[in-house]
C-alpha cells in the first residue's frame, strides 16, 4: 500500500480517517496494527477490499499480487474479495446466517468462487472445519448451537476458504474470553504460517498483537507512527506514543495487565480538527518548543525500524 489517503465524507462535513500510509507485505508475513480508538484501523482494512462506505473518498495505492484494489473492475474485484484477500471483523460471529447449517455457509464461497459442486464443496468445507479443530459432526450444527469461540473459528475457517494470500483479521478475537482468545490466536498464527498466508492483525492490544505477529506497527490519528520487529518495539518503543500505548500492558500473555492498563492522558484527537504538526504533541510526555510546528514523517530508527518523532534518536 502506497500512500493511503481516506476520507468520509457525510453530513457532519470530511472527516479524513487515514492520512497517508504506506507499507507492503510478502507471503508469510504477519503484521500487527495497533493504536486506539478511532486512529483509522478499521478503515485501513476496509479499504484493501474496497468495502468502505460508497462516497469516502481514497486515493493512493493499494497492490494485491500485482493488481490496484483501488482501480479493478468489480468483477476482479469479487475474485479478489475471499481469493485473494479476506477479512474476518470483530464480531463477525454474529453475521453467520441463523438459518443455514455451518459447513453449507462454509461451502459458499467455495462453490461462488471455485465452481465446485455443493457437495464437493461441503467436503472441503468439513476439512477446514478439522484445520480450525471443529469436528466434522458439527457441519449440521446452526450457528446458535455453538459456542462464541466456535463461531469464531468457524469465520476463520470461512477465510482461509478461498486460500487467500492475505488475511486480515480485526479484533477478532477481542470478544472472547482470555482461554479461547489465546486458542483462537494460536490457530491464526498456525495456520497462516502453515499456507504461507500474509497476516494483518488488528487490535488495541499490544500484548496480542507482540505474541502472535513478527512486526507491529502502530497508528495515530491516521497514520503510522512507528514500525518494527514486534518484540522489540513492544519493549522498548521508540515513538511515545507506541511507549506509552506497550506501558499499558507491561507484560506479553499476562491477561491481568491486559485488563488494568496504566492508561495514557487525554484523548485522541478528532479526525475533523487535528493539533498542527506532530498531532500527538498535546499528549506527549517529552514534546519539545518545535514539535507543534514541524510536521513529522516516519523516520528510520534502525535498517527495519521506523518511528515518526523528532526526537526519535533521543528517545532510543
Ligand atoms: N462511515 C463513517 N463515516 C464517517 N466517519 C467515520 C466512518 N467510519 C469511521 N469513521 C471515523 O473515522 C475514524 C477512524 O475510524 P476507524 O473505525 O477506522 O477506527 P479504529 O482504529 O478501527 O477504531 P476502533 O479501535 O474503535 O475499532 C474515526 O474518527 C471514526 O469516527
Ligand atoms: S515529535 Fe515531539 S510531540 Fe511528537 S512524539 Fe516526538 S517528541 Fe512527542
Ligand atoms: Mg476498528
Amino acid at each position: 500500500m502506497d500512500d493511503l489517503r481516506i476520507t468520509y465524507r457525510g453530513s457532519r462535513g470530511e472527516v479524513p480517517a487515514v492520512r497517508g500510509i504506506s507499507m507492503s507485505l510478502e507471503p508469510g508475513d504477519t503484521l500487527g496494527l495497533a493504536g486506539e480508538s478511532g486512529c483509522g484501523k478499521s478503515t485501513v482494512a476496509g479499504a484493501i477490499l474496497r468495502l468502505l462506505p460508497r462516497e469516502t473518498q481514497v486515493t493512493g495505492r493499494i497492490v494485491l499480487d500485482g493488481d490496484d484494489v483501488l482501480t479493478m473492475s468489480f468483477g476482479k474485484l469479487r475474485a479478489v474479495r475471499w481469493a485473494g484477500a479476506s477479512i474476518v471483523f470483530q464480531g463477525a460471529m454474529h453475521s453467520l446466517n441463523p438459518v443455514h447449517r455451518i459447513a453449507r455457509q462454509i461451502a459458499e464461497p467455495i462453490v461462488l468462487h471455485e465452481g465446485l459442486s455443493s457437495d464437493a464443496a461441503e467436503k472441503r468445507a468439513v476439512e477446514l472445519m478439522a484445520q480450525v479443530g471443529l469436528p466434522a459432526w458439527r457441519a449440521s450444527s446452526y450457528p446458535h448451537q455453538l459456542s462464541g469461540g466456535q463461531r469464531q473459528r468457524v469465520m476463520i475457517a470461512m477465510a482461509l476458504a478461498c486460500s487467500p494470500q492475505l488475511i486480515i483479521a480485526d479484533e477478532a478475537t477481542t470478544a472472547l474470553d482470555v482461554m479461547i482468545q489465546a486458542q483462537v490466536l494460536a490457530l491464526i498464527k498456525r495456520l497462516v504460517a502453515e499456507r504461507n498466508i500474509a497476516l494483518v492483525m488488528i487490535s488495541h492490544d499490544l500484548s496480542v498483537l507482540a505474541d502472535t505477529c513478527d512486526r507491529l506497527a502502530v497508528m495515530y490519528a491516521g497514520k503510522l507512527v512507528e514500525d518494527g520487529p514486534s518484540h522489540e518495539v513492544f519493549a522498548a518503543a521508540r515513538h511515545p506514543y507506541a511507549q506509552a500505548l506497550s506501558a499499558a500492558f507491561p507484560t506479553v500473555g499476562d491477561p491481568a495487565e491486559r485488563r488494568n492498563p496504566h492508561g495514557l492522558a487525554g484523548d485522541p484527537p478528532d479526525p475533523s480538527n487535528l493539533p498542527t504538526g506532530c498531532s500527538f504533541h498535546p499528549r506527549c510526555p517529552v514534546v519539545r518548543d518545535d514539535c507543534a510546528s514541524t510536521s513529522v514523517e516516519l523516520r528510520r530508527a534502525r535498517d527495519d525500524w521506523r518511528a515518526a518523532c523528532l526526537r526519535v534518536e533521543e528517545v532510543a
